[in-house]
């Protein structure tokens, strides 16, 4: 059977929890594959919400297993709060459906320390980081300091926690950040423990065995523009969030992959610093930030809006071999006369159909024009009730991106979803 992997083509925050919640029903096994507690994919169903963070959104069905792979980067105080809510708000046995792999790298709370230092030593260059630890833990990843889930079960555990952590005191102290770096040390131990409940797995062979009889999906955190390769670099997260990640987080092949989805917004939105062409100053990025309530579900931050971007949309295309969109959100435009996508730029003054190296560069979005639909989308469950300025609009996209769209989205909510 197939590895499926379903993938945030823009800047994060694309609707990732849903869509994996909605397929999930498919998949006997759910999995992360990069990324950590940075992530906040949000669910809705049956009248309640959830975001989770470091949790594969397959924990509410009922039948799902859901792994956390060696590509994360687990915080086991926020992913002990995580369970721990879960749990008391739904009862579910999240020990019994959740296994961790062994190789997946541990975020120390002096990672989440030297992130808030880096960011302030920064000053107006900052990344606008989620503050979560996840760069520094992926730089002792890197090289070669790191500590990881297995090691939580040698006997020498608190010594190996405390040689880390004199390297990350001896950094703070010279970046001159003030701290206490032992604050959390009991709640770190008392969550390690909590750890230990749970099925730690070679994912490898545990992922291949699985893939011998059954399909597994793979959940992207973060956006293809935010890619530590391929996105706006330096303002990236520090993982490979293109599909290439998801063979080296799990540990498969790349012939295992399957359907590679897709999703984006009918718009754009970005957290943190960085280029963002189509991005809004005005009434209209106002508007559209007031429709799709874009805060961050992690951090609260209003999150920077524009129009869709089909230039850069095209290049994450591109690099993750993606098979079948997904279009979220799409009923959050129902109320513009004028919906605008961007299909081409101009960069430093010279026209270009492709995302640019500099990140620095002036890139001045060029637009296609479509009339608006003004129809309520949010109780459309078929492609029939669909307006024909809508269907006008998508096939536009499909034509230029190459890829059918196959799912749309026309709400939060499980149910507000077309398949095509
Ligand atoms: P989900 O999975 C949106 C952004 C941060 C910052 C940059 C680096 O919910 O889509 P980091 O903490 O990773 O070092 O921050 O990446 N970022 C996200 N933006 N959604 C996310 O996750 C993000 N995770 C990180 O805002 O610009
Ligand atoms: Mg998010």
């Amino acid at each position: 059977m197939k590895l499926d992997v379903v993938l945030g083509l823009q800047w994060g925050d694309e609707g990732k929890g849903k869509i994996v919640d909605v397929l999930a029903n498919n998949y006997p096994v759910v999995a992360r594959f990069q990324g950590g507690p940075n992530a906040g994919h949000s669910l809705h169903f049956d009248g309640k919400s959830f975001v989770l963070r470091s949790i594969p959104s397959g924990i509410f069905r009922e039948d799902a297993k859901n792994i956390v792979g060696n590509g994360v980067v687990l915080d086991p105080i926020t992913f002990k709060g995580e369970c721990d809510n879960i749990s008391a708000k739904t009862g579910i046995p999240v020990t019994k459906r959740i296994v961790i792999a062994k190789k997946a790298h541990l975020i120390l709370p002096t990672h989440r320390l030297l992130d808030a230092a880096n960011e302030a030593a920064m000053g107006k260059g900052k990344i606008g980081s989620t503050l979560k630890g996840i760069g520094p833990t992926y730089t002792d990843k890197i090289s070669r300091h790191g500590l990881r889930v297995g090691d939580i079960l040698a006997p020498d555990f608190a010594e190996r926690y405390a040689k880390l952590q004199n390297r990350h005191i001896t950094l703070l102290k010279q970046m001159g950040f003030e701290c206490d770096p032992h604050a959390e040390d009991a709640e770190f131990m008392e969550a390690v423990d909590f750890l230990k409940k749970f099925e730690l797995v070679d994912c490898e062979y545990y992922v291949n065995e699985i893939l011998k009889t059954k399909g597994i999906l793979a959940e992207g955190a973060q956006g293809s523009m935010l890619d530590i390769d391929y996105g706006s670099y330096p303002f990236v997260t520090s993982s490979t969030t293109s599909c290439a990640g998801a063979c080296v987080g799990l540990g498969v092949n790349p012939h295992q992959i399957g359907h590679v989805y897709g999703i984006f917004k009918a718009y754009c939105t970005r957290v943190g610093s960085g280029p963002f062409p189509t991005e809004l100053f005005d009434e209209t990025g106002e508007e559209i930030r007031r429709i799709g309530h874009e805060f961050g579900a992690v951090t609260g931050r209003p999150r920077r809006c524009g129009w869709l971007d089909l230039v850069a949309l095209k290049y994450a295309v591109m690099i993750s071999g993606v098979t079948d969109l997904i279009m979220m959100k799409s009923d959050c435009l129902d109320t513009f006369e004028t919906i605008k996508v961007c299909t081409s730029y101009i960069v430093d003054g010279k026209p270009s159909d492709q995302w640019p190296f500099d990140t620095f560069a002036d890139i001045q979005p060029v637009y296609t024009e479509f009339k608006g639909w003004h129809t309520d989308l949010t109780h459309c469950r078929t492609e029939e009730e669909l307006p024909q300025e809508f269907r006008d609009y998508i096939a536009f996209m499909e034509q230029y991106l190459g890829v059918p769209i196959k799912i749309i989205s026309v709400g939060p909510d499980r149910e507000a979803t077309i398949m095509r």
